[in-house]
């Protein structure tokens, strides 16, 4: 049998027992691993060069946090400036704690944080919307709303404070979760976007990156209670039955039995990647980047999709 201790430095007091490696750490020699596996993929991607100014998307929930603790450690070396935004969107009895969590984090680490509401920002909230969508015979799901207002308000926010990366708290399960789900439904034009950085020609959009891309979900969980750190870990109220969550308990079941999986997944989709994206930039038509005839954001048609629903919603709330 073998020893529980350390597979690093011996302590007896192990915290994690990672089957996938066959490594046992203690505390210190956890997040050491989990330091450095995420400022060696930066690297390696290059997702982050000198004096680069990063905005981290702060929910407070642990992957966010993780991030920004990560993110800090090159902001204390004088090699980036860091800077976070939360978004409230307005979802009662949930988003209060996160953003509690999310200005006690960047406090704590001395980050410059900002907050952007939907309520200040478009005079509604995702609540007022869903009150809405109740009265209506196809009501949508409020993911709908909320991704393409927060998409639009991180963008802003990037270019506002001249920020040159934006960098989010995907991990392990999220990307392999998205991997299935695009492969299984054949959406290969998603599947494409899958990665570590976006890769946009144009000049408007701050370039997204995921730091966390390798790290598993459970592991960054463990980091951030490790770190000291508290995480707003409930889930959001709207949050369904959707065919994430059902790729995501497959995925999970999958682990227990076989706990190389994600990573294989992961490794194998980038093999993979350039020949399907080779392959499909060919077809692609090569439309110029266009501009929203309202906002003067970055689309693809003449009002992009943040405009269009907008005015659907002001019209049905009277705001
Ligand atoms: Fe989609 Fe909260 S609105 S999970
Ligand atoms: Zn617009």
């Amino acid at each position: 049998m073998t020893e529980n201790v350390c597979t690093q430095c011996g302590n007896k007091h192990i915290v994690i027992n990672r089957k996938y490696n066959g490594q046992k750490l203690c505390s210190h020699c956890f997040k050491e691993s989990i330091e450095k596996q995420v400022l060696k993929t930066i690297k390696k991607q290059k997702l982050i060069t000198k004096n680069d100014k990063v905005l981290v998307g702060l929910s407070g929930g642990k992957d966010s946090v993780a991030l920004l603790k990560i993110l800090n450690i090159l902001k204390e070396k004088n090699i980036i400036e860091l800077e976070a935004v939360t978004i409230d969107e307005g979802i009662g009895g949930y988003r209060e704690e996160g953003i509690r969590i999310a200005k006690q984090t960047a406090e704590k680490l001395g980050v410059k944080h900002h907050i952007v509401s939907f309520k200040d920002k478009y005079n509604f909230t995702i609540d007022d919307i869903m009150e809405y969508q109740k009265t209506v015979d196809k009501p949508q799901h409020a993911c709908t709303y909320c991704g393409v207002f927060r998409r639009q308000i991180f963008n802003q926010v990037a270019r506002e404070i001249k920020a040159t990366k934006l960098a989010t708290g995907h991990n392990l399960d999220d990307e392999t979760q998205s991997i299935m789900m695009n492969y299984l439904e054949g959406n290969i034009n998603n599947m494409v976007r899958i990665g570590y950085k976006t890769e946009s020609s144009d000049e408007r959009f701050t370039q997204k990156i995921k730091p966390l891309r390798k790290i598993p979900e459970k592991e960054i969980g463990l980091y951030v209670v490790e770190s000291g750190f508290e995480v707003h870990f409930d889930g959001c109220p709207y949050a369904h039955e959707s065919f994430r969550m059902e790729i995501g308990d497959f995925i999970r079941d999958a682990t227990l039995k076989h706990p190389t999986i994600m990573y294989s997944t992961l490794n194998g989709f980038e093999k993979i990647r350039p020949a399907i994206k080779e392959q499909y930039l060919k077809q692609q038509t090569g439309k110029p980047n266009g501009t929203c005839k309202k906002c003067g954001e970055p689309a693809s048609q003449d009002i992009c999709k943040a405009c269009k629903f907008l005015e659907e919603i002001q019209q049905q709330l009277g705001v």
